[in-house]
């Protein structure tokens, strides 16, 4: 038999024990900010400077913060597992990186990178952005983070539903199931018989579609599986 190939999607909740806030439990990012004001395109022409001391904030965090056991429990299942292991973050951070993870597809963007709204180009972002910095191939004073907003469309939706469309088991880590199209990845690996699982402190949103849940802290529920898999 050949081993499986796995889609594993990771959320926010992956990255908490590392110190980086969620969006939606009590406390989180969006109890403190209006989604509106802070992460959409039009939040971000009204009061350019609020969203960029926004991300400025939160890479200054992630700069900081140091991935835990259940991104490690993934780097090592990357490299030991025989088959194809597709990995897909809603997270900005870099947290699944720092651990060892190769070729983490952010389907919401990077603190890390810079995206000139003019030309399109993208550069390693400076750990404070400022409004109206210049674009270093156009020019265009049109900086911004490279970070998907609302109404904005993700990115690599293509990679992403290739490799559902292909995936014997889907895994979802610390997201709950709010935000589309990630949210809607479980329907896309049931209709081609993946089994999926779902790995969350609280039930998601969409735990129904899920065929196994393990709650409970990630740090606890990934290295389990991961030995599991890597057990056979
Ligand atoms: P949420 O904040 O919506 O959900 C985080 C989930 O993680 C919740 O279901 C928690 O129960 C769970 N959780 C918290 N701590 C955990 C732990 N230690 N171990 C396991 N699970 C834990 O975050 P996301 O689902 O990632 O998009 O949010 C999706 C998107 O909404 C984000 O990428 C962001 C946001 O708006 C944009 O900004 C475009």
């Amino acid at each position: 038999m050949p081993a499986p190939s796995i889609v594993i999607l990771t959320g926010a909740g992956i990255s908490a024990e590392s110190g980086l806030g969620t969006f939606r439990d009590e406390g989180g990012l969006w109890a403190q900010h209006r989604i509106e004001d802070v992460a959409t395109p039009e939040g971000f022409s009204r009061n350019p400077q609020l969203v960029t001391d926004f991300y400025n904030a939160r890479r200054a965090q992630a700069a900081k913060a140091t991935p835990n056991a259940a991104h490690r429990a993934i780097a090592l299942l990357q490299t030991r597992h025989g088959g194809a292991i597709t990995l897909v973050t809603q997270n900005v951070d870099d947290l699944h990186e720092k651990a060892g993870s190769q070729d983490v597809i952010h389907m919401h963007g990077a603190l890390n990178s810079a995206l000139c709204a003019h030309c399109e180009h993208r550069w390693p972002a400076s750990l404070k952005m400022s409004v109206g910095q210049d674009c270093p191939k156009c020019n265009a004073p049109a900086a911004r983070p490279d970070i998907v907003w609302f109404g904005e469309i993700p990115y690599h939706m293509e990679r992403i539903e290739k490799a559902l469309a292909r995936a014997d088991i889907f895994v979802a880590i610390g997201t709950s199931g709010n935000v589309y199209p990630a949210a809607g990845f479980v329907q896309m690996a049931r209709h081609v018989g993946a089994e999926t699982l779902e790995m969350n402190l609280e039930p998601g949103e969409n735990i129904n579609l899920f065929d196994d849940a393990r709650p409970g802290k990630a740090s606890e529920t990934v290295p389990i599986w991961v030995e599991e898999m890597l057990a056979g």
